[in-house]
């Protein structure tokens, strides 16, 4: 087995945020059949040190930005990990990027750096007598890793992978120092980012390879529209940027086999999983579709433009159910929403309703401004769930669209809507409608999506060809 070094500041079970963790989780067992032995490198929060106690100290980082720092190693839930246990910057009450104010941590920047430091320090010398062949590190949080490869001069090589590039990892040019960072290399070439420093950059511009989570967000990232400033060094260095599509864990989303609903296997078992969600919800039976959302509440999700989509598809029987947390003037007007009778809310994080309403609604919406992949409405296709979703990025690359064409071949699986706005969304619920009202058409459609095959398997076997090549080995 060929040793990889997985760098990234979330990983289910152990922390959560958004599909970053999914990701990070899942790709250690994915990539295990394509010859490839990954440990992960994470931030010792306290739910993680908790989690943990087993883990032996493998390393000791004296005054490691501001404080000592271990890295402890072993299986952690299952998963091979290495645990970056350093108080100062992580032992704290909030999320891993938050404080109980919901304000960033002033010292992101260093906290997220220590991170890329420890990670370059392995890649360099090993740990406990293990050395990878190369470093996979995810987002801004672990994007100084190549970086501070390169100033080394070390050859360990790496990949970056971009989750979502409107996190950015800026950071005002007074931390120069306290990063660890070359001014030689504060100019466009480097990090310097519109006078700043963007921790993202540097990664763009010295990882060997670059990945992001599907491919049309690969060339969505080389616009100004979508590429958020970042589109420049990515047309430049663009003959190594890919896009790899994510995959689910097809255990914890199973229909046939998850433990907080009714299974089933085809999607005639799914009358009973709405019966009981649309019951949990406090929602009256209608015969029109249901309709959920699972998803952050802010801008990138496009739920402001839900709000305004529904009316008509409420008046004509529709139901809307949204499970979500986030920005709070969203979080008011959905809460106003559920004032009506066929509209049902839920503010917070809830990992088993989101399995239930999975498996009892008829239609997942995901109308997002933009979507690197996206993973719910994965997780709908295999709950023959039926995705609605805005035509881009990773949403673009999943859901086949029920065009006339599309239907008459039988390999329909969605509704895609652009543009991306009320009207457009307002267009796909009406067809929603249509569709649902021709039980042949509606039947056929689940039977489809629930058959397009949504796990890693494909996209395993994509990241262990582009290790194989970037580290030299076969
Ligand atoms: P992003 O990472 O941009 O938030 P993804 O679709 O890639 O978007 O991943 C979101 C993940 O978080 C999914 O696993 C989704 O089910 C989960 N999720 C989002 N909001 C909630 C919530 N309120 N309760 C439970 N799970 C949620
Ligand atoms: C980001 C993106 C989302 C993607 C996830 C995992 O959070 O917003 O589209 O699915 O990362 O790659």
């Amino acid at each position: 087995m060929k040793p990889v070094l997985s760098v990234t500041s979330e990983c289910v079970p152990l922390v959560k945020t958004g599909g970053l963790a999914d990701v990070a989780g899942a790709l250690p067992d994915a990539l295990k059949p394509c010859g490839w032995r990954m440990r992960t490198l994470l931030p010792g929060y306290p739910r993680v040190l908790e989690a943990a106690k087993r883990a032996k100290e493998l390393a000791g980082f004296p005054n490691l930005f501001g404080g000592d720092a271990r890295v402890l190693g072993g299986k952690v839930s299952g998963l091979d990990m290495l645990i970056l246990d350093a108080p100062h910057l992580y032992d704290r009450n909030g999320t891993p990027y938050l404080d109980d104010q919901g304000q960033d941590y002033a010292d992101n920047p260093e906290r997220f750096a220590a991170l890329s430091w420890v990670a370059a320090e392995i890649a360099e010398h090993g740990i406990g007598g293990w050395k990878p062949k190369m470093v996979h590190c995810h987002d801004w949080q672990a994007a100084l890793t190549p970086y501070y490869l390169a100033k080394r001069g070390s050859p360990a090589p790496s990949i970056l992978t971009i989750h979502n590039v409107a996190f950015q990892g800026i950071a005002a040019l007074d931390r120069l120092h306290s990063l660890r960072l070359d001014p030689v290399d504060f100019s466009p070439e480097g990090f310097e980012y519109w006078g700043q420093i963007s921790t993202l950059k540097a990664g763009l511009v010295f990882a060997d390879r670059i990945t992001t989570v599907s491919p049309r967000y690969a060339l969505e990232l080389m616009t100004p529209e979508f590429g958020m400033g970042m589109d420049g060094i990515l047309r430049q260095r663009q003959s190594v940027v890919s896009g790899i599509l994510n995959g689910i864990d097809e255990e914890v989303w199973n229909p046939a086999s998850d433990a907080e609903i009714a299974t089933f296997k085809t999607a005639r078992g799914k009358s009973r999983a709405k019966r009981q969600i649309v019951k949990e919800l406090g929602l009256t039976k209608t015969d029109g579709p249901l309709a959920i959302v699972i998803s952050r509440l802010t801008h990138q999700k496009g739920l402001d433009i839900l709000l305004d989509a529904i009316p008509a598809f409420l008046d004509g029987g529709g139901q809307v159910a949204v499970l979500g947390a986030g920005e709070k003037a969203l979080e008011a007007a959905f809460a106003r929403a559920a004032e009506h009778p066929n509209v049902a809310v839920r503010i917070g994080y809830d990992e088993g309703l989101s399995h239930r309403m999975m498996a009892g609604g008829d239609a997942i919406l995901v109308p997002s401004r933009f979507e690197p992949c996206g993973l719910t409405q994965l997780y709908g296709l295999r709950y023959g769930t039926i995705p609605v979703v805005a035509m881009t990025g990773g949403l673009a690359d999943t859901v086949i669209h029920a065009s006339p064409m599309a239907l008459r071949s039988g390999v329909a699986t969605g509704l895609q809507f652009s543009p991306v706005d009320a009207a457009g969304l307002a267009a796909a619920l009406k067809q929603l409608m249509a569709l649902y009202a021709e039980p042949d058409i509606w039947a056929e459609l689940q039977a489809n999506a629930m058959r397009q095959r949504v796990g890693w398997h494909a996209s395993a076997l994509e990241y262990a060809a582009l290790y194989d090549s970037v580290s030299g080995a076969s």
